[in-house]
This record gives structure tokens, sequence and C-alpha cells, in this order.
């Protein structure tokens, strides 16, 4: 009898083992769309601003546009983890825990996302969850969490991959889905690696409110959609690039580089985490953040990261695939001054056949893929364009 029950208990185990070793699926069927506390606000969180920006973004129409994650980034800890190594949100700030945040979300039709950090240590000095993962697996499955952003600061000489997959065993351990984003900022490639660990990865360092400005770990959003060219065959349903959260809206862009950060990150099938101030949004940034037409490439069911076809001096192309047989087609001018498109259709061979043409941007059909496209495009502006097979 004692043998029969070790046996089947070594059965149960065998069996579970290589469940325990997955990831949540199903869980990023498209790429996740929220907002992110850490662009406009850095470690200054609060309860009072979260909720704040929950009713803001219900206001606006950005969680009817899709913006459903609201992470709370780095920021949101107490200095010290109790006794028992359990982490504590930080008594000011966070003053009725961090599950009445997530109830506070989940009673809006929002999912609650947190940040905390492989190392020792968060980047704002905070702790880290090294050596705890599964207890604080547990703690955010007690407090509602959805969505856990995990950096990877003051990971001493750890293994990107190894450590990460402890994390993912200990979310799948906890038992609530929880989408996994490995924020390792591209270090050790973890496109190669992360498909079966996480739901989306970090591919550079953290974006900057600019054009084209670098700092010592931080770019311009011009670098960073260079360093995603070459990229595109790693990502997936489930398993995506995440060349980082948007700047739209903050002070550091032009109407124009707005438009075409959005534009393209849609086209990259990017993670779409607003990183604005929701409650001060100029009508400017509403237009850009919630254009249905242009989240719709993003959100596409197929799944495709978009792809670089042709890089010339204020000449930049990429098109996406997209299902049902059409195409999004980005035109893109990285140069300092206005060019006059003139685009054969026939040059662009990833085509087959004719299209009726849309502009999403005017939000007007253009006719048919006969001929020339021409049209003037400003200085690091957008024109995007999405192709429907004409029957
Ligand atoms: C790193 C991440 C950022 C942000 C900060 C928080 O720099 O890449 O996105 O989470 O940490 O300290």
């Amino acid at each position: 009898m004692m043998k029969a029950s070790c046996a089947s208990a070594l059965l149960v185990l065998t069996l579970a083992a290589p469940l325990m070793a997955q990831k949540f699926e199903g869980l990023a069927a498209t790429p996740p769309m929220g907002w992110n506390s850490w662009n406009t606000f850095q470690g200054n969180v609060s309860e009072r601003l979260i909720e704040e920006m929950a009713d803001a973004m219900v206001a606006s129409g950005m969680l009817k546009a899709g913006y459903r994650y609201i992470v709370v980034d780095d920021g949101w800890e107490a200095p010290e983890r109790d006794a028992q190594g359990n982490l504590v949100p930080d008594p000011a700030r966070f003053p009725h825990g961090m599950k009445a945040i997530g109830d506070y979300l989940h009673a809006r039709g929002f999912l609650f996302g947190i940040h905390n950090c492989a190392g020792t240590k968060t980047c704002a000095g905070l702790p880290g969850g090294r050596g705890h993962e599964f207890q604080d697996a547990r703690a955010y499955a007690a407090w509602g969490v959805d969505y856990l952003k995990y950096d990877w600061c003051n990971h001493g000489t750890a293994n990107s991959e190894e450590t990460y997959k402890t994390m993912r065993d200990a979310l799948r351990a906890a038992g609530r889905p929880i989408v996994f984003s490995l924020c390792e900022w591209g270090d050790t490639k973890p496109w190669t690696w992360a498909k079966d660990v996480g739901h989306l990865w970090r591919t550079t360092g953290d974006i900057m409110d600019c054009y084209d400005c670098q700092g010592a770990y931080s770019l311009g959003w011009k670098y960073i959609l260079d360093l995603q060219a070459g990229l595109e065959q790693y990502a997936g349903p489930g398993h995506w690039n995440d060349p980082d959260m948007l700047e739209v809206g903050n002070p550091g862009l032009s109407a124009a580089e707005s438009r075409a950060h959005f534009s393209l990150w849609a086209m990259l099938a990017a993670p779409l985490m607003a990183g604005n101030d929701v409650r001060r949004m100029p009508d400017e940034a509403r237009g850009v953040l919630t254009n249905a037409e242009v989240i719709a490439l993003d959100q596409d069911a197929l799944g495709k990261q978009g792809f670089r076809f042709m890089k010339h001096p204020g000449k930049q192309i990429w098109a996406k695939e997209l299902s049902g047989g059409e195409w999004a087609v980005c035109f893109f001018n990285d140069s300092d001054e206005t060019v006059q498109l003139r685009i054969d259709w026939s040059n662009l061979s990833f085509l087959s056949g004719a299209y009726r043409v849309r502009d999403l941007w005017q939000k007007k059909d253009l006719g048919r893929t006969e001929g020339e496209f021409r049209a003037p495009l400003p200085s690091h502006d957008v024109e995007v364009l999405r192709l429907t097979p004409a029957r």
C-alpha cells in the first residue's frame, strides 16, 4: 500500500515537473497595452497617483482604446523586507497596501501590473527578488497582480536565462496567470532564449523623451527603432520584442515625432505602454494614442512584427503583414527636411496584386496601388497606409 502511494506520488511529480517549467500561455496573444508610471513619474508613485491615472484612463477613452494594464514601476516598496522576508509596500505612498490597488483597478476594468527586479535590489535601491522568487510570486498572486515587469539591476554574476526561468517557475507555482515582462535591456539577446520564459522582453536600454538624443544607458526612439530591424523573426503571439514604453504626450517630442514613434511601434507589434500623464493629456497626444486604426495594426491577430524593407536617407519603408492578406506600410522620413515620396508600387516586392489604400492618419481612402504613390513627407513624420486586397 505504502509502495503504491509512493509510486503514484512519483508519477504525479514526474507529470507535474514539465508542466511547472512553463510560462502561462495565452496571456499575450496580441502585444500588451497599458500605462506605466516610469517615463513620467520615475520613483514618485503612490496609491493616489495610480488611482487618479486609472480614472483619467477611463475618462479619456484610453481604457476603451485597449490600454488595460496599469503598471506601477519602481518606487512602490518600503526600503526593507519584513522579518519574514516579505515585500512591504511603502506605508506612506501605499497606505492601503497593494491588494487595494489591484481591487481598485479590477473594479474599473483594468489589469494590475507591478515592477520588481531579478537582482538583489531594484534600480532605485529597493528590495529585489533574488532568492525570494517563490515567496514574492505568492505575494503578487495574493495582491491580484496580472503583470510583472522584472528588471535587471544589481544582478551581479547571475545568468539571465536561469534567473528569469526561476521567476517564471515561481509565477507558475503561485497559480495566478501573470504576464511576465522581462526587462533585461537586450543585454544577453533575450529574443534568442526567452520565448518560453516570458511574454515580452526588452530589446534595448531605456527610451528617452526625445527623437535622437543619447544617454549612458538610454536612447531616443530613432536609435531604438534602428536596433529593432532584424528582430522580427523572434516575435509572435505570446512572445514579443519590447522596444520600451511610449513617450507620446511627453514634452520632448514634436507632433510629427509622436505620431511617427507611435506608428512605428505599432508596425513593430510592440507592447503599447503609454508613459505620459494621462490626467493632463493634450488633445493631440490623445488623438495619437487612441487612433484605433493604428492600434489595429499593432493588435492584428496574425501577430507578425513588421520589418524594415528599405532604408535610404530620408526614406525608410517598414512593412507589416496583417491577417486576411492585408498589409501595413509605413514611410518614415528620418531626415531633417521634407522629402517628396515617389514610390512605384511595383517596387514593393512583398505585395502581390492590387490593393485598396487607406491613409491611417488622414483617415481617408486614397484609391488603389496603381502606378506611383506621391506625397510630401515632413521631417521625422510618417505616412501610414493600410492595404486591402482589391477583389
Ligand atoms: C530600469 C528599467 C526602466 C525602469 C527603471 C526603474 O532602468 O529599464 O524601464 O523600470 O529601471 O528603476
